[in-house]
């Protein structure tokens, strides 16, 4: 398994291109399933996550073509994908890709409006709470699907004539079921709205796509959706949304290590939540067109409580990230994780490296300390090991961080960008 060595005390100076939204590629890719003529995504980030997606949609009968395309000179640029599912073999969706990753899951909504039935093993993914499906079966059973729960699976049938439109109010916000169920009503007979749908930029990117295949949604991005169902969806050719993530966290690794880092290709809009709490703690961001430029004046960065919330709030996906900020901060920060239960797995990994951080059910109290030292981590989550990689940036000495394989899930050549601003950072085979 690779490991990552951190030589950490360098502060990263540079610029860093940021690389298409893995949470955008995923459902775009699950789209192709809804025509059967071919789906061309640009931009698409190279990551484990996605080659494990694009197994699945070939195990269902989808002809995948992955271009790598080389990467400019900055290192910006992606892949080319083309999905074409016009001779689908299979409705059923295995144990063995679904457990890898939650938002195969999300097949189950293409699949049964297009075909009328869907069989999809039940999801596995990140080990961060218990993510039940719920909602997914909910809105479905409202659009006339039966569903039936079977040896793991859960199992779709739309009635015949196909899925009805709907009016589907949920009692939460849930990211995938609001893609899965527009992807679903984008086919189904009648209007659907969903209502307290999930406002994220890749939600909105999604809807985009699905328009430009023909389909006729209004409101994606707000938390009220409204999709009038087509007949049939064609093809097209769309450019994946930058990685909002990916922008933060090295926005976070640049204010970490005190150094200044300009972030390009990136879609400033979609990070403000973040950019405001980082600026409270005394980072400078500077935005300027599709530029973030991040800077730490030498001067300790101040304690800032955060409580992560749904778009367009701060994102859960950074909270681990601004925790490892928040170690050498003056003062104690609290912050309070509402999206998932289980959320903290990185406060242990970030004890070892000196910090002082205490747990109080959904909130962490992080009491800022002078200096990180090096040491040997373990990676428990995708979004924890980018925690961890800032982590060992600042700290004194070396790092290791095992289980690497968490962060080539969802960070593209995250060594290659680090390095290229100056970290002394490399894998170790
Ligand atoms: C997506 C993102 C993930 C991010 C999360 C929240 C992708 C590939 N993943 O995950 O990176 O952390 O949004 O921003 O885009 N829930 C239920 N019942 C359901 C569905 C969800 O109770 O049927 C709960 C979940 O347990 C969780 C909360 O709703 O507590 C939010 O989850 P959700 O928005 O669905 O996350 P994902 O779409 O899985």
């Amino acid at each position: 398994m690779d490991r990552i060595r951190i030589l950490g005390g360098q502060p990263l100076m540079g610029r860093i291109a940021i690389s298409g939204a893995k949470n955008a590629a995923l459902p775009l890719m699950t789209a192709a399933l809804a025509s059967d003529e071919p789906l061309v995504l640009e931009n698409l980030p190279r990551l484990t996550d996605v080659r494990t997606l694009a197994r699945l949609l070939s195990e269902l009968g989808v002809e995948t073509a992955l271009e790598e395309l080389p990467r400019a000179g900055d290192g910006s640029g992606g892949d080319r994908l083309t999905l074409n599912a016009a001779n689908i073999t299979s409705t059923t969706a295995s144990y063995e890709l679904v457990s890898k990753m939650r938002a195969s899951f999300w097949v189950l909504g293409p699949l049964v409006a297009r075909f009328g039935e869907a069989k999809v093993s039940l999801p596995g993914g990140c080990a961060i709470g218990a993510r039940p499906v719920d909602l997914y079966i909910k809105g479905l059973e409202k659009m006339g699907c039966e569903i039936e729960l079977d040896e793991g699976y859960v199992i779709a049938r739309a009635p015949k004539g196909g899925l009805q439109g709907a009016v589907i109010r949920s009692p939460l916000v849930s990211v995938g079921a609001t893609h899965t169920l527009m992807m679903a009503a984008a086919l189904a007979n009648g209007v659907t709205t969903l209502e307290n749908a999930a406002r994220e930029p890749e939600v909105a990117d999604l809807a985009e796509c699905l328009n430009a295949m023909g389909a006729k949604i209004e409101g994606a991005g707000t938390s009220s959706i409204r999709i009038e169902g087509v007949k049939k969806l064609h093809g097209t050719t769309h450019k994946v949304l930058p990685d909002r993530i990916e922008t933060g966290s090295y926005a976070m690794a640049a204010a970490m290590t005190g150094g200044e880092v300009t972030l390009t290709g990136t879609r400033p809009d979609t990070i403000e939540a973040a950019l405001t709490v980082m600026r409270a703690a005394g980072v400078e961001a500077l935005v300027k067109g599709d530029e973030i430029t991040v800077r730490r004046n030498g001067s300790r960065l101040q304690a800032v409580d955060v409580v992560t919330q749904v778009y367009p709030g701060f994102p859960t996906d950074l909270q681990a990230q601004f925790m490892t900020l928040m170690t050498c901060a003056e003062g104690e920060a609290e912050i309070t994780e509402t999206i998932f239960e289980n959320r903290f797995m990185h406060v242990q990994e970030l004890a070892r490296f000196g910090a002082n951080i205490s747990l109080h059910g959904d909130k962490a109290i992080v009491h800022g300390v002078e200096k990180l030292k090096g040491a040997p981590v373990m990676a428990s989550d995708l979004r924890a090991s980018a925690a961890l990689v800032i982590a060992g940036l600042a700290a004194e000495g070396e790092t290791i961080i095992n289980r690497v394989y968490h962060l080539d899930r969802g960070f593209e050549r995250i060594e290659d960008k680090l390095g290229r601003c100056g970290a002394r950072i490399e894998r170790l085979k």
